[in-house]
């Protein structure tokens, strides 16, 4: 062997001392109050993260992490020499922490699905052009907005600390959802005869007030609750829009996921909220500018011609089709201001665009 460094020639060392029967098992006496617990599964689905958190002192979360920038796991011991990596520096439970979470991701991994196998393609059929062509239209956008909401969870998830970690799984979670979502919208475009259309360079300014949202909270409350908000009502009422029983699964499959990243947003925003009441004007601001940003997105000329399109059956019911836009938006505001409710905040008199759509 050539030279190798001090640490490979230190870890060397140790291994042929333990070799020699020198060892230490130091170890076996580490954590006493947190040994001799036994996790049982609750019932058939199986033994959940929840579950876990029922033993000893394993599920006390604490409201500042137990130690700085490790990736210590909750409940071990952590040594005196345990170092600091800088990056995991989001330490404030109330800034990431719903009670929901660990629900959320027992449910996100029990229901995971697959576009390859789970959406029944052999029952596409040819389609008149301009319905195809209004589908494809509707999978290009959506093929290009579902994966902001796997890059803001993918921004912060490496800020949190490990003591979090019921959050860190629920967005690594969320991050595999929406890389489904991006592939089964752009599958179906492919999948019939047509292709994808066009892109939009106005969708992409608007969501970047996601990505650039000052702090978790803000960009959750803008992503979860306002953006996936609008697109969990626009899912389901998929019926509206679905040309074949492929579509209408594909919308359901989405829905469900959706309702995840949705939950979690409300609750971690009443989460926030119940800890820092001073800090609602400070997103009571964040919504107006998204609020603008989703209007706007949502109105784009080939989104609504597109949309209109499908929900009315054909180019010659367009405006059948804007009708049932101008309904489905109506369910879009009012299904929003609900969940601002649940979290605490009262949003009906500070909403910055109309209430229906002049349609
Ligand atoms: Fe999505
Ligand atoms: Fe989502």
């Amino acid at each position: 062997m050539s030279h190798v460094s001090e640490s490979v020639e230190r870890a060397l060392d140790t291994l042929s001392e333990v070799r020699k029967g020198k060892l230490d098992l130091g170890w076996m006496n580490a954590n006493p109050a947190g040994w001799g617990v036994r996790a049982t599964p609750r019932d058939e689905r199986g033994l959940g993260l929840e579950d876990i958190n029922h033993v000893g002192s394993y599920g006390k979360v604490p409201d500042e992490g137990s130690h700085y920038g490790s990736m210590a796991p909750r409940g071990s011991e952590i040594p005196d020499d345990m170092p600091s990596l800088g990056c995991y520096d989001i330490n404030d439970k109330s800034l990431v922490w719903a009670d929901n979470v660990a629900h959320l991701y027992d449910e996100a991994v029990a229901r995971q699905w697959s576009s390859a196998r789970d959406i029944p393609w052999d029952q596409l059929k040819p389609q008149r052009e301009d319905l195809e062509k209004a589908m494809c239209q509707v999978c290009t956008n959506l093929a290009e907005v579902e994966f902001v909401a796997g890059d803001m969870p993918a921004k912060w998830l490496w800020h949190i600390n490990h003591d979090f970690h019921e959050v860190k799984c629920f967005l690594a979670s969320q991050i595999f959802d929406e890389a489904r979502h991006m592939e089964v919208f752009r599958k179906r475009a492919l999948a019939n005869g047509g292709g994808l259309l066009r892109s939009s360079p106005d969708s992409e300014q608007l969501l970047r007030v996601i990505l650039e949202a000052p702090n978790f909270t803000t960009g959750s409350a803008l992503m979860h609750i306002l953006g996936e908000g609008f697109v969990l009502t626009l899912f389901r009422n998929g019926e509206m829009f679905a040309l074949t029983p492929v579509e209408k699964k594909i919308f359901r499959l989405c829905m469900q996921d959706e309702a995840r990243h949705v939950a979690y947003g409300t609750m971690h925003l009443k989460y926030f909220l119940e800890k820092h009441p001073e800090r609602e004007e400070e997103i009571h601001e964040i919504l107006s500018r998204g609020e603008e940003a989703t209007f706007s997105l949502n109105q784009t000329q080939d989104t609504v011609e597109a949309r209109a399109i499908l929900a009315g059956g054909g180019l010659e019911h367009i405006e059948e089709g804007f009708q049932k836009l101008g309904y489905l938006f109506k369910k879009q505001i009012n299904e929003y201001l609900y969940r601002l409710k649940m979290a605490g905040i009262e949003r009906r008199s500070r909403l910055a665009i109309p209430f229906e759509l002049p349609l």
